[in-house]
């Protein structure tokens, strides 16, 4: 269904430019200033952007979402990394009184590995430009489905029923298959709702995979590495859109639970959705088959 072993090599220097263009952000949930000052940033996570969230902390709009139903994920960027893989996770810190701080605990409720948010026929060439969104960032076509080629995709992120109700954050974090190795992260402030509230398996949930950064000692590569990352611990709910690759040569820092490429996760499909969840498959789902596919 992918066509990702046709990829076409790509050159060095080519590889070099794409590194140095825009990048992405969650755009739905609404995240932590999308257009306040401080602005959220299109640029990976920093010392300048930190871990978690960029430090981003004041609420725009809090996004209402379902325990136990699933929250629609959409993205605005330039998309040039060739795609990658990606999580989603909760948070029950509360950033509000005292910021962010680097031992904020994010559970992963979904993740995806390959193929988050674009699947590229060239990866040497940038995604068709779009309009710049409200303030300004760079935007690419965008595909408003889940399985498109060389526009930016969509999904449907399942969330699990046993969340706690209330005031929550729901973070996205990314990390990209070229150019430098870095990892992205989106925050947006929800409020859940219908969750049973079960602490114990809240607790089992994974924690989140961070690497690439500051507040983490070790990484997922080199710049001159194409890496579909395999994430390490990424719980039972997800999808593998494409094949997960790794670096020829291993860098000495280089995180030591990430699995080898060949041991793909195995993911429950009781959690699929199939498009936007009422069965007729117009979004979602995958491949133009109707939907129903994990
Ligand atoms: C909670 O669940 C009910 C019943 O499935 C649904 O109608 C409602 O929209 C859900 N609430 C939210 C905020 O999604
Ligand atoms: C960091 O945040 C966590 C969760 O909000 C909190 O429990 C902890 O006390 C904070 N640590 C510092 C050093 O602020």
């Amino acid at each position: 269904m992918i066509p990702s072993g046709t990829l076409p090599k790509v050159a060095t220097a080519a590889l070099l430019l794409i590194g140095a263009q825009a990048h992405m952000i969650m755009r739905h949930p609404v995240p932590y200033n999308l257009d306040i000052d401080p602005k959220v940033q299109v640029d990976p996570l920093s010392d300048s952007n930190p871990f978690p969230c960029q430090n981003r902390i004041d609420v725009q709009t809090r996004t209402d979402i379902d325990a136990g139903g699933a929250t629609l994920v959409q993205f605005t960027g330039g998309a040039q990394h060739g795609g990658g893989s990606c999580q989603f996770s909760i948070s029950y810190d509360d950033p509000l009184t005292n910021g962010w701080n680097t031992s904020a605990k994010f559970k992963t409720v979904y993740t995806i590995i390959g193929g988050c948010p674009a699947i590229f026929t060239d990866e040497s060439r940038s995604l068709p430009p779009a309009k710049p969104d409200q303030d300004g960032r760079a935007n690419t076509a965008e595909c408003f489905n889940d399985f498109g080629i060389d526009c930016t995709r969509q999904f449907l992120v399942p969330l699990p029923s046993f969340l706690r109700n209330g005031p929550a954050t729901f973070a996205w974090t990314y990390f990209n298959k070229l150019g430098n190795r870095e990892m992205y992260m989106t925050c947006a402030p929800v409020t859940i709702h219908n969750g049973t509230a079960s602490q114990p398996e809240i607790d089992a949930l994974p924690d989140i995979f961070v690497a690439n950064v500051p507040a983490s000692d070790c990484t997922t590569g080199t710049a001159a590495d194409h890496v579909v990352l395999n994430i390490p611990n990424p719980g039972i709910h997800g999808r593998v859109l494409a094949p997960p690759s790794e670096p020829a040569t291993k860098p000495h820092n280089y995180c030591a639970n990430i699995p080898p490429k060949d041991r793909l996760p195995t993911f429950c499909d009781e959690y699929a959705v199939d498009g936007d969840g009422d069965g007729d498959g117009d979004w979602g789902g995958g491949g133009g088959d109707g939907g129903g596919e994990v």
